[in-house]
């Protein structure tokens, strides 16, 4: 092939050649090491030696010229492809279906609102199992099989032994066990009960607080729960201790707070008494310290459990506990911060 003819060909080639990767072979066509434009160099020494510097200078000047064509080239079809990936790609901003903002559940809010007040004052937030064993949920806590105080909660059982938890104080046993005093904890989260109706549903959630550490009084913990109170439902929100009984705790207390719809003076959200009951509390009985291997003659504590739904139930004036879990986007929208 002579040098003209070998440029012709070129010419239509690149024309035609629409890919990079085409590009590619037709550099190996002309360029590469068996290339049409290598082998006619390489023919030089066939020539006269006086025609050969004319022939190699044309030579060089079309490989010069290839070169220049093939970067040219390349950079026009990354442009092209850039071009039609832009246009492929394109993202209309314009665009207002905006996809609606979500926003935390008002016992979510509750609970955080609730951390955030222990933590301030040292405690450490732990979480455990929703599904837990008949020990921790009632033998460890002084509850053992048979007891009448069982019937206080009716359980979901899976096995005779494995259950859904009905209250957050398993985690007190679970965590006396593996840890040496000062504990200074809360645990929220969801615990299950057969129950069902306007104010009792067969899950809702507690947060359950627990200090062990040496003499520490029933004035400790009304303390926490008056700083609690204040904060969940206004500086002028008053504690009230009543006797109670759990088996965990000795002595037991039921807490309740000034109204937070009347202020004390008697509604129907208080039923005309003035105070509502939010929590159960107590001093943590030393039998429970012994189950988990601490000294109860060395270390006693308190421990509290609140509902958090109830609480939320009554700062927002809900009347119905179901509404909490039916996830209808028009109850949960008016809690949106
Ligand atoms: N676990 C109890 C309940 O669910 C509440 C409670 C917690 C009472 C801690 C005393 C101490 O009713």
């Amino acid at each position: 092939m002579t040098i003209t003819e070998i440029e012709k060909d070129f010419e239509r080639d690149i024309a035609l050649c629409a890919t990079l990767p085409e590009l590619q072979e037709l550099r190996v066509k002309y360029l590469g090491k068996s290339g049409q434009l290598t082998v006619l160099l390489k023919s030089i020494k066939d020539l006269p030696p006086e025609e050969r510097p004319t022939f190699g200078a044309k030579v060089n000047e079309l490989r010069n010229n290839m070169e220049r064509r093939f970067v040219a080239r390349t950079d026009a079809l990354k442009q092209d492809e850039l071009a039609r990936r832009l246009q492929e790609e394109r993202v209309d901003i314009s665009l207002t279906s905006c996809p609606e903002r979500g926003a935390l559940h008002p016992v979510t809010q509750i609970e955080n609102e609730i951390c955030d007040l222990l933590i301030a004052l040292g405690f450490e937030v732990l979480s455990g199992p929703e599904i837990e064993t008949d020990y921790y949920n009632f033998q460890a806590l002084n509850i053992p099989d048979d007891h009448p105080a069982r019937d206080m909660q009716d359980t979901f059982y899976i096995t005779d032994s494995i259950l859904l938890r009905t209250q957050t104080s398993a985690m007190q046993a679970r965590v006396m066990e593996k840890r040496k005093p000062p504990l200074k904890i809360v645990c929220p989260g969801k615990v299950f009960r057969s129950d069902s109706d306007a104010s009792h549903s067969p899950v809702f959630h507690q947060i359950e607080g627990l200090v062990v550490d040496k003499n520490i009084t029933l004035c400790d913990l009304k303390g926490t729960l008056e700083y609690i109170a204040a904060h969940l439902f206004g500086e002028q929100t008053k504690v009230r201790f009543r006797p109670s009984f759990f088996p965990f705790t000795e002595p037991s207390v039921e807490v309740d707070l000034t109204c937070c719809n009347c202020g004390g003076k008697g509604c129907s959200l208080c039923k005309g008494t003035g105070w509502i009951e939010v929590l159960g509390a107590g001093m943590v009985n030393p039998y429970v310290l012994e189950n988990c291997g601490i000294d109860s003659s060395k270390y006693n504590g308190y421990a509290f459990g609140i509902g958090m739904d109830r609480v939320a139930m009554i700062k927002y004036g809900i009347p119905d506990i179901r509404l909490f879990f039916e996830n209808d986007k028009r109850f949960l929208k008016q809690f949106a911060k």
